[in-house]
């Protein structure tokens, strides 16, 4: 049986590795035995919410400061219910690097991801919704990318982390299905099939500044009952539709933005961001590995200018 991730991500030793992240003490920023009791202590309702997530846990196993000690065992759980990395790490072999550690901890239930090409923004992702199909019981989760291979190739992802769990029951190439009666179902970005589906527990558009904005208000609602979570994560694609829009949206508005430049992830080298660099051209460069939203189809006046020539409080001339 297969124990290990086999994707080059196994072989690969980021940064934060060889940082002491991963040092026999713990990590810091994962949480200790005695915090998480103390922290269970001061939140019942923390602990409430960990069995409602947990087939594993009851009632009467939680752990205690001062009384019984909580086995490794329950520890174990509680920290893999708790923290993504430890998760991602523990089960999977797979070890974030430190941006995508940044994710984890900073990820909320609007989070968007502007991130580099090949940063390893799908894969974080994918950790993610397998984490949530796995600790939640017969919970939706929804993908959706500009095309169907690009939704096959986030599933593919998917599956290879699902299967690695041993609880990948069955589906097919556009739907994993987990013991739990938990599913991540992959369909195509148009908003024929997107309707129909309800109270989802987590919604991912992969490449959404390539998915058109009908469909991405056809994935809102349904949103709103299960008061679900939306994860949009992409390169930059111009300064237009909902992908920049959100991005560029007032700090209030709830979003937690994360930017990760192709310099920051340690998996792409100096050499090839150079070569990039050339071959590319600076604003192409400027999109595809620093993430900026820039208008790379430039006619003879800039887009952003045009732009703001149009005012809304002008009425059209009646003639
Ligand atoms: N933490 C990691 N350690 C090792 N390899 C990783 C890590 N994160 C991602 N990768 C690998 O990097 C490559 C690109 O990841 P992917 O998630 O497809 O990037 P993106 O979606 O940003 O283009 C994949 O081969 C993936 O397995
Ligand atoms: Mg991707």
């Amino acid at each position: 049986m297969q124990t290990h991730y086999r994707d080059d991500m196994c072989r690969i030793r980021p940064r934060s590795a060889a940082a002491g992240h991963d040092s026999p003490n713990g990590d810091a920023r994962i949480l200790s035995t005695d915090s998480l009791a103390h922290a269970l202590d001061s939140r019942p309702d923390l602990w409430d919410a960990l069995v409602k997530a947990s087939p594993a846990l009851t009632a009467t196993n939680k752990p205690q400061k001062t009384e019984i000690p909580p086995t490794d065992q329950q520890l174990d759980i509680l920290r893999q219910i708790a923290d993504l990395p430890y998760f991602a790490r523990s089960r999977f072999g797979f070890y974030c690097d430190d941006r995508q550690f940044e994710i984890f901890r900073r990820c909320s239930r609007r989070t968007l991801l502007n991130c580099s090409r090949q940063s390893g923004k799908s894969t974080v992702t994918a950790v993610k919704a397998v984490h949530c199909a796995y600790w939640r019981n017969a919970v939706t989760i929804l993908v959706t990318a500009p095309t169907k291979q690009q939704t096959r190739e986030f599933l593919r992802k998917v599956r290879t982390f699902a299967t690695l769990l041993g609880t990948a029951r069955r589906g097919d190439k556009y739907c994993v299905e987990f013991a739990n009666g938990s599913r991540i179902v992959g369909v195509a970005a148009d908003e024929d099939s997107i309707r129909g589906f309800s109270a989802v527990a987590l919604v991912i558009v992969d490449e959404a500044a390539r998915v058109c904005d009908e469909v991405y208000f056809a994935l809102l609602p349904m949103l709103a009952v299960s008061n679900g979570s939306l994860w949009l994560l992409s390169t930059p694609k111009g300064k237009r539709g909902f992908f920049h829009a959100e991005w560029a949206s007032p700090e209030n508005e709830g979003w937690v933005k994360i930017r990760i430049k192709g310099m920051d992830c340690p998996r792409i080298s100096e050499a090839f961001l150079a070569a990039q660099k050339k071959r590319l051209g600076e604003r192409r460069y400027a999109q595809e590995y620093e993430c900026l939203f820039v208008d790379l189809d430039r006619g003879a006046f800039d887009p952003e200018v045009v732009r703001k020539a149009f005012r809304g409080d002008i009425k059209p001339l009646e003639i």
